[in-house]
């Protein structure tokens, strides 16, 4: 049987598009017929918002699954979307740093409750905006990592120690890890400024950022308060054909890295 691929979406600067990132990509995938799941790792719950779930739901989530509380596979719920799950976020995720400080092997934690995922073609987690012991155990659990890069100024901001985080973790945890590629967000091709962002970011990681550009649409921020995929909400958005075509690219260097 095919392998789950598990990827981490993943920058610590917060509002770059990790979230819309996640979801849409997400959704594109399971309208494809794979089998998808959305683990939200982000204490503030917007992936869970944003595919139409209440934060909190339940006494199952991802904290309780991450802590070994709980199983994965019964804790997942479904979406409104076909082949779409979701692991929901809890509040309890904030306490995380504390909690596992001082417990032996703390980064490990989420992928020994991953150990029994094969139910899912990809698993998607969104990260918080930290470099906490929560984006450590995404890492450590992920086969890959995609890097929303905003395009605006100082974009490459904190990317550097990003980078250098992943490459610890490649050396001490989880030597399979890779950069999938890099995803520029909230593109305006008006603006001289992001195409000079857009430039200085091919400059500095090539080949890794994905061509599909995500340009600044309305649609993509309405569609999480009807708790819709923007994908779901207005399909013929450019917001949405974007992610599509951000999707398809990704299984095109999901091919050429033998994984699909
Ligand atoms: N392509 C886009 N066009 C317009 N607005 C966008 C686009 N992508 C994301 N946004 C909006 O920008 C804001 C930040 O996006 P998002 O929540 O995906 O970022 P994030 O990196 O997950 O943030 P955080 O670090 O807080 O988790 C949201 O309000 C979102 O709706
Ligand atoms: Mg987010």
């Amino acid at each position: 049987m095919k392998k789950t691929r598990i990827f981490s979406v993943s920058n610590q600067k917060g509002g770059v598009g990790k979230t819309t990132t996640t979801v849409n990509v997400a959704t594109a995938l399971a309208a494809l017929r794979k089998r998808v799941l959305i683990i939200d790792l982000d204490p503030q719950g917007n992936a869970t918002v944003s595919v139409g779930l209440k934060r909190g739901y339940g006494r199952r989530n991802s904290y309780s699954v991450l802590s070994g509380l709980d199983r994965l596979k019964d804790s997942v719920l479904e979406t409104e979307i076909p082949y779409l799950y979701v692991l929901p976020s809890s509040q309890e995720l904030l306490g995380v740093d504390i909690e596992l400080a001082g417990v032996e092997k703390p980064q490990f934690f989420l992928k020994n409750a991953l150990e029994n995922a094969e139910a899912f073609d990809y698993i998607f987690i969104d990260c918080p905006p930290a470099v906490g012991l929560l984006t450590m155990n995404a890492l450590v659990a992920s086969n890959c990592v995609i890097i929303p890069v905003q395009c605006e100024y100082l974009a490459l901001e904190g990317v550097a120690d990003l980078v250098k985080t992943i490459e610890k973790i490649k050396k001490h945890f989880n030597p399979q890890l890779e950069i999938h590629g890099i995803v520029m967000t909230m593109f305006d091709g008006r603006s001289n400024l992001s195409k000079s962002v857009v430039r200085d970011v091919r400059n500095f990681f090539g080949e890794r950022v994905y061509e599909t550009l995500i340009p600044r649409n309305v649609r993509v921020p309405e569609a999480p308060s009807h708790g819709k995929p923007v994908m779901l909400y207005d399909f013929r958005s450019v917001g949405a054909q974007s992610y599509v075509r951000l999707a398809g690219e990704i299984l095109t260097r999901e091919k050429e890295m033998n994984h699909e």
